[in-house]
């Protein structure tokens, strides 16, 4: 696995750093809504690649939250460019009504925009009573960059990348850092039927 990696984009310590620092903006922004006991959260969480990403934030919220989580693919096994966001199962893994709920929505990558604009619109027809939005990385390219969101941990330049959560025909997800892959990966012909996530 080590020698298909081309660049460290983002490294470990980085990475560590950021979450902190974005789960402290997180828990002040959700403490200042009006609240009797405590806001009433639920995280939605967008499968596969936010896994690692979630797993890391929640543990840094010291909030009576909810969790969710919802799959909606858009990269097909080893392509390395958006196909259209489908979304799967997310109707039924969303809890039919979010009334009263304040909803954090966090997503590995924002690229085409096209997986979180089709998960904030499922989200918006139930009624939360807030909806935010926190990915992880976000690429410099005008489509990503028009979707609303509340929080960015990086933003990165337009290129593919793996590690954190993130896949490669599923690989790679456990890698501890953000990288970049060496062009002979990209490549390879894709596992059969995979539809990324
Ligand atoms: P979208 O194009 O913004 O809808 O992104 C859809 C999904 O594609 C993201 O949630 C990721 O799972 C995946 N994706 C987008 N860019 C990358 C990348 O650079 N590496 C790995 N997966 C990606
Ligand atoms: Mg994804």
């Amino acid at each position: 696995m080590q020698h298909d990696i081309e660049k460290v984009l983002i490294s470990q310590k980085a990475i560590e750093q950021r979450v902190e620092e974005l789960a402290r903006r997180i828990t002040a922004d959700l403490l200042a809504l009006p609240h009797e006991v405590s806001p009433q959260v639920t995280l939605i969480a967008i499968l596969t690649g936010s896994i690692v990403f979630v797993a890391d934030l929640v543990r840094q919220l010291p909030l009576r939250l909810q969790i969710q989580v919802i799959s909606i693919s858009s990269y097909p096994g080893t392509a390395t460019s958006s196909h259209g966001a489908a979304v799967q199962e997310a109707l039924t893994r969303i809890p039919p009504s979010l009334a009263g709920r304040h909803v954090l929505l966090v997503d590995d990558i924002l690229d085409s925009g096209n997986t979180l604009r089709a998960a904030q619109a499922l989200i918006t027809q139930r009624e939360p009573a807030s909806l935010r939005t926190c990915v992880l990385l976000r690429k410099d390219r005008p489509e990503a960059q028009s979707v609303a969101v509340d929080y960015v941990a990086f933003d990165i330049p337009d290129v593919f990348v793996v590690g954190y959560g993130l896949d490669h025909d599923d690989y790679y997800r456990n890698l501890p850092e953000i990288v970049t892959l060496r062009s002979h990966v990209l490549q390879q012909e894709p596992t059969p039927s995979r539809n990324g996530t």
